[in-house]
């Protein structure tokens, strides 16, 4: 009896020193669930639930709608967090170091030396120094580039029969592709033909990448082959800048990293980081557009009245007069979150330990910062998968929390370039095209 005393007092003893310690420090141990039975976790983890459900958007929207905000997952070997609220985000909007292995399945493509793989002083060096070739400042020289590509594709699309069919994806890509690489890497992309060819071996590259080339030699082979035609075409790119240098007052993105690179296989690197990074989204976020656009002619007809009452028929889009365009700047974010562009970020603290909302989350976990489950929440933005640009206009976006929609990134410095150059104009290379084709349209 005295025993089972005993035994009661200690165990009352530890139950309230694990409450009162559990109060204490306010946090708690970040539950191991792992949303599906992965049976031997060692393998593969969740990737099939991942490959099950599409995407790991798709995958990351199951996994929150069952667990909630905070919670964990199997991405192979490597143990995730995954954040999807605004206040989680918060809790994480001083770091800036990416966890490698979620992007581990692009390094063939962008090289090991890639910015993307790269954290801490070096990481930082190259943000500063290649940063200020995307400011706003420097945006504004950009202008008569993105006019000359917009003009071309206009007066393309305006030769067609007016019952022809319109291919916006093609039009689009060319159209981004001109003007990013013409504003990133100089004149070697003036003429069509040079890229149209950069846009072949970029297809290539990536189709092959797809066919997951370490389980097949054959698609292995491809892609080797089609990432030598790549990078050859670098090559002559940055020669073709060697031997033709532009003027101080003319310098581009690839201008300042051949000044600063550490050597030939970061330079290539970087130059193919930054145009895959901002090439596909800014094609998608155009093609997007004219497809929410389209199906949506009122908007269009909205959009079109801004620019005719804002700008008149004859002027063109640019940094000054952009910021009076107030509805298709609605138009754009609401397009950019219904199509959840970039669903997601990723962040890890190498240094500490940290808590994020209540949970422990020990140091060096890797974190997926769910950015489009957020843009996608119903709790958020009733009924989430229509397109109502209203939701953005200052009365009905004031009362959300600002971190509900950070489609290029949020944490620490390392939000996308295209974004943090233009300061005041949060938005990438986009906007000041896109209005000609967008008038010649309607
Ligand atoms: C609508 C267009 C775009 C969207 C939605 C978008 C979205 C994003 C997102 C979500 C990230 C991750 C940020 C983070 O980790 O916090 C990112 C990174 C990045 N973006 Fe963009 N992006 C766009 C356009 C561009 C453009 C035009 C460029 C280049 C000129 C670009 C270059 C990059 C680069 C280089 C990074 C990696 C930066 C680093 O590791 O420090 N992006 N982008």
């Amino acid at each position: 009896m005295a025993a089972l005393v005993i035994i009661c007092v200690v165990l009352l003893v530890v139950v309230i020193a694990v409450f009162y310690l559990g109060t204490l420090f306010g946090s708690k141990q970040l539950s191991r669930h792992v949303l599906f039975d992965v049976g031997l976790i060692a393998t593969d983890g969740n990737l099939p639930d991942i490959t099950a459900a599409g995407s790991l958007h798709g995958f990351l929207l199951k996994l929150h709608t069952k667990y909630g905000h905070v919670a964990t997952f199997w991405y192979g070997k490597t143990h995730f967090v995954s954040l999807a609220s605004a206040k989680a985000f918060k809790d994480t909007n001083k770091l800036s170091d990416r966890p490698v292995e979620l992007f581990e399945f692009m390094k063939p493509l962008f090289g090991p030396s890639s910015i993307t793989y790269t954290n801490g002083e070096s990481w930082k060096r190259r943000r500063h120094d290649y940063d200020q070739l995307f400011s706003y400042d420097a945006i504004k020289n950009y202008n008569s580039r993105f006019y000359e590509a917009t003009d071309a594709v206009v007066a393309k699309i305006e030769s067609l029969p007016s019952d022809e069919h319109i291919n916006i994806t093609e039009h689009m890509s060319l159209l981004v592709l001109k003007s990013l690489s013409h504003a990133t890497y100089g004149d070697f992309f003036k003429d069509d033909e040079k890229a149209i060819t950069m846009l072949r071996h970029y297809e290539t590259t990536m189709a092959v990448l797809n066919q997951d080339i370490s389980k097949n030699a054959e698609a292995g082979q491809k892609f080797a082959q089609a990432l030598g035609a790549w990078h050859d075409f670098m090559r002559a790119m940055i020669q073709h800048r060697r031997d033709n240098p532009p003027s101080d007052d003319d310098w581009t993105f690839i201008d300042v990293l051949m000044a600063k690179s550490s050597s030939e296989e970061e330079l290539i690197s970087d130059a193919s980081t930054y145009f895959f990074a901002g090439y596909h989204t800014t094609a998608f976020m155009m093609v997007w557009t004219f497809y929410y656009m389209c199906e949506n002619q009122e908007v269009q007809e909205k959009v079109y009245k801004e620019i005719i009452e804002v700008i008149g028929k004859d002027e063109k889009v640019n940094h000054v007069n952009l910021e009076s365009l107030k509805y298709m700047r609605c138009v754009f974010d609401e397009s950019i979150r219904c199509s959840v562009l970039a669903p997601f970020a990723a962040r890890v603290n190498m240094n500490a330990d940290m808590v994020v909302q209540g949970y422990t989350i020990p140091k060096e976990t890797p974190m997926v910062l769910a950015l489009g489950v957020v843009q996608t929440d119903d709790e958020i933005w009733p009924e989430p998968e229509r397109f109502i640009p209203e939701r953005f206009l200052p009365e009905n976006a004031s009362t959300r929390h600002p971190l509900s929609f950070q489609p290029f990134g949020f944490a620490g410095k390392r939000k996308c370039v295209g974004h943090s150059s233009f300061g005041h104009i949060p938005y990438p290379i986009a906007k000041p095209y896109l209005m000609d084709a967008v008038v010649c349209n309607s």
